[in-house]
């Protein structure tokens, strides 16, 4: 950067700083029931964010809004500063997995790796280290349907990897995860992040969430109820439990 040209830095700070992530006064109501209510913020590279909140919070429907599957009823949720579905290449920008029940039952994971592979333009090579990475070679071969929990969360994770993203969008992917998976996939996030990525995980597991996100957004009712670093949220000596149990109890008028 040129540093005599002083006053156009904001400008150039700006571009080269783009939100990976930008949801801007996001709504979603379903007929009167109102799902998010004005939801903001932010993603930048190089980040792991826990998406934390009690069930029916609206976790998932942001995810869904930010990948295109449903539509917002206001606002705006945006990846690299467009629309998921205005994406040229979104296999190759953004992974995700959302539901790992929604896999096909009859095909191998190998197959159902391929057929993403094969839609995104993707080498079958890439397949095999998909695979690799998450350390399902040994069932490659078998049908998802004989799948257990643990093992389609890694067949996701390896769909989700596939494209070398920069952005990862996981729903609850710690569910059903051995202590090496979580430990492997504690693991992969941070590496993810150090390399540039942007990473937003939904979850539960707040022990778990503890020691992989560096900042997290707690939603509650709909609302963002607090966000923020870990470790500002957790500044006076409160785990991460007691401050999510604590924003989360309070009662909406
Ligand atoms: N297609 C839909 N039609 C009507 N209501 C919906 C629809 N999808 C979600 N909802 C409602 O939106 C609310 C938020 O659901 P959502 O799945 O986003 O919650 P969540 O935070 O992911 O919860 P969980 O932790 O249980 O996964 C719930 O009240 C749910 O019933
Ligand atoms: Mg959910």
């Amino acid at each position: 950067m040129d540093h005599r040209t002083g006053d156009v830095r904001p400008t150039a700070l700006a571009s080269t700083r783009d939100a990976i992530v930008s949801v801007r006064s996001l709504s979603k109501r379903y007929g009167d029931v109102i799902v998010l209510d004005d939801l903001t913020f932010t993603l930048e590279e190089g980040t792991v964010t826990g998406f934390l909140g009690p069930n029916g919070a609206g976790k998932t429907t942001t995810l869904r809004l930010l990948l295109g599957l449903a539509a917002p009823s206001s606002g705006q949720a945006l990846v690299f500063g467009h629309r998921y579905q205005d994406l040229d290449s979104p296999v190759r920008r953004v992974g995700a997995v959302l539901d790992v029940h929604d896999l096909h039952p009859a095909r191998s994971g190998r197959e159902h790796l391929r057929v993403l592979a094969l839609a995104a333009g993707i080498p079958d090579s890439r397949v095999e280290e998909a695979l690799a990475m998450v350390e399902l070679e040994a069932a490659a071969d078998r049908r998802v349907r004989t799948y257990s929990l643990g093992m389609r969360q890694r067949l996701g994770l390896a769909g989700a990897l596939l494209g070398e993203p920069r952005l990862l969008v996981l729903d609850e992917p710690a569910n059903g995860l051995d202590p090496a998976g979580m430990q492997w996939l504690r693991a992969m996030l941070r590496g993810f992040a150090e390399r540039g990525g942007a990473v937003l995980v939904s979850s539960h597991v707040l022990a778990e969430v503890g020691q992989t996100v560096d900042q997290v957004l707690i939603l509650h009712r709909g609302r963002l109820a607090a966000s923020g670093p870990l470790d500002q949220l957790t500044a006076d000596g409160q785990t991460l439990e007691e401050v999510y149990l604590a924003i989360t109890s309070k009662v909406a008028a």
